[in-house]
């Protein structure tokens, strides 16, 4: 059976990525920063067990500071994916490592594929990018798993800061000049199972979101729809309104056809995946 080793597994990915292998019935062992820190050589090198399949899930999340706190997330989100593919490459085992959509520029008009030009506009999205590379470098068998806008509901992801701003305001400013593929953590956590469980080998890089594309202002009115709050509370504004240290992409919506192409299962539409996510 296949061993499962999970690094970041206490943030909003790994959490769920553990909850699904677990009730897969795979041996699973799952470990947060506090037990594990990626960016340490030589404690990855004890962790990474021949045979295994790791996931990782751990990275320097912060869009915004990752721009003033750029050695942070150097080591977090590439040099730390590069310890675990080496240790992965010495022993034999697979590496699935999850990126973003953030290492595509964000001005495209139709969906990215995967073999799409890359070009980060921001510190986080160079740094998963360097990331990526690192991981295929390694000589490892690797598969990269980019994905996009995650949320799973709760804490202060944006549907769950949707759901506390509708209790709190009469009106609700969000952006419609982005657009991107809303991913429900609990689908992107069993695609990434799913892939576990497949013999991959070499280098792939997939895109796995929840199907379709919306605007931060579409996803926030399909929130208030869900919890029964009228959508016209929600009103569309543009990024100039928003203004953040780290400019967010204008578009960037994922392909899922490297994925279907190698007979993987697709997530649902986001939309339904919202309903699912708010029953
Ligand atoms: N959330 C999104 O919208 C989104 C979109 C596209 C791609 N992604 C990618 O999806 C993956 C998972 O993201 P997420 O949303 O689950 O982020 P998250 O909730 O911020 O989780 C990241 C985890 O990484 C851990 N971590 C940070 N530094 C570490 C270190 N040095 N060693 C070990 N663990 C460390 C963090 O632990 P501490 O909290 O203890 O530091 C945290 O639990 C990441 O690769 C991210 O780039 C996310």
């Amino acid at each position: 059976m296949t061993n499962i080793l999970l690094t970041g597994a206490r943030g909003q990915l790994g959490t769920r990525v553990e909850t699904l292998a677990t009730s897969a019935g795979l041996p699973v062992t799952a470990v947060g920063s506090d037990e594990l820190d990626i960016t340490d050589s030589h404690v990855v090198d004890e962790f990474v067990s021949p045979g295994s399949v790791l996931i990782n899930c751990a990275a320097y999340t912060a869009v915004d500071a990752a721009e003033t706190d750029q050695e942070a997330a150097k080591a977090v989100n590439e040099i730390g994916p590069r310890n675990l593919a080496r240790a992965c490459a010495r022993v034999g085992s697979r590496l699935i490592h999850v990126s973003t959509d953030y290492v595509f520029p964000g001005d495209a008009s139709t969906p990215y594929e995967v073999h799409a030009a890359t070009g980060p506009a921001t510190v986080y999205g160079r740094t998963k990018l360097a990331g990526e590379t690192a991981v295929r470098e390694s000589g490892a068998d690797v598969a990269v798993v980019r994905t996009a806008w995650v949320y799973s509901g709760v804490g202060s992801d944006f549907v769950a800061t949707m759901r506390r701003l509708e209790a709190e305001r009469e009106f609700v400013n969000v952006v419609d000049d982005q657009v991107g593929s809303p991913t429900y953590s609990l689908d992107l956590a069993g695609g990434i199972v799913e892939l576990a469980l497949r013999d991959f080998t070499g280098s792939s890089t997939f895109h796995v979101t929840n199907g379709g594309q919306a605007s931060w202002y579409e996803l926030a009115r399909a929130v208030f729809e869900e919890i029964g709050a009228d959508p016209a509370r929600v009103r569309p504004c543009s990024s100039a309104d928003f203004v953040r240290l780290a400019p967010r992409p204008a578009y960037s919506v994922l392909s899922e056809r490297a994925w279907v192409t190698a007979g993987m299962t697709p997530l649902r539409p986001w939309r339904e995946a919202l309903h699912a996510a708010l029953a």
